[in-house]
């Protein structure tokens, strides 16, 4: 899916597969800041979701990669070795995780890889089941979508499993927009065609 009304042409190559390399520790001049980041909406205020004891958390500084690797499970994803887990937040563009102070634990997490200026996609979209539907999924997709825009990045993708579209859609994610299909590449079938 893709991010509404933040679409340039050509055809998006965020859709396409991106190489593993990624510069690390990318900076992006804030010149190029754009009306609609600085006017995105947030649904909801840091200071709102503070009282209620959580706190928003804008680098992997202090995350518990094995209490993350709990959620991942909790929610249906595999579990992964947290050395990998480590690599992959090394070359994210953006991060937010949200902590509850009363366990010092995450309990919300997404990120978003890219180039830095052009293209971003958003991954690893987790609440902990025990924190959902509470508005923390959306408080964090809102700042992360806010914290690329900033970058002046205004290609934004993700995958989206059928049963969350309806999650994605009210906050500004389209699929298929003007008829462009992502596509990945299946190691299956490329197995299949060289037997
Ligand atoms: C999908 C997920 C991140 C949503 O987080 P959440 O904190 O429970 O969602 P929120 O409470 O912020 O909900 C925000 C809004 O989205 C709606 N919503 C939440 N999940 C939804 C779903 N699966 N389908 C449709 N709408 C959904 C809520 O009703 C709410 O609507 P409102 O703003 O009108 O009140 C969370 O359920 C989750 O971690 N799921 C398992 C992992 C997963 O599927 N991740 C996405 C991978 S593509």
């Amino acid at each position: 899916m893709l991010l509404r009304g933040i679409i340039s042409t050509p055809l998006p190559p965020s859709l396409r597969l991106h190489s593993p390399i990624h510069p690390r520790n990318v900076t992006v001049s804030s010149q190029t800041q754009s009306p609609i980041a600085a006017n995105y909406p947030l649904s909801i205020t840091d200071e709102s979701l503070d009282s209620r004891g959580f706190t928003f958390r804008r680098s992997a500084d202090g995350l518990n990669l094995d209490h993350l690797n709990t959620i991942f499970v909790a929610v249906g994803f595999p579990r992964r070795d947290t050395e990998k887990i480590k690599v992959a937040l090394e070359h994210t563009e953006s991060l937010i995780w949200v902590e509850y102070r009363k366990t010092k634990k995450p309990v919300a997490f997404a990120r978003a890889t890219g180039d830095g200026v052009f293209n971003a996609i958003i991954w690893d979209v987790v609440v902990d089941p025990t924190f959902q539907g509470i508005g923390l999924g959306k408080a964090v997709i809102e700042r992360l979508i806010k914290e690329v825009l900033e970058k002046g990045i205004c290609n934004i993708a993700l995958y989206s499993e059928p049963k969350v579209l309806g999650f994605y859609r009210p906050l500004g994610f389209v699929a298929d927009p003007d008829g462009i299909r992502g596509m990945v590449y299946s190691t299956k079938k490329h197995k299949n065609k060289n037997i």
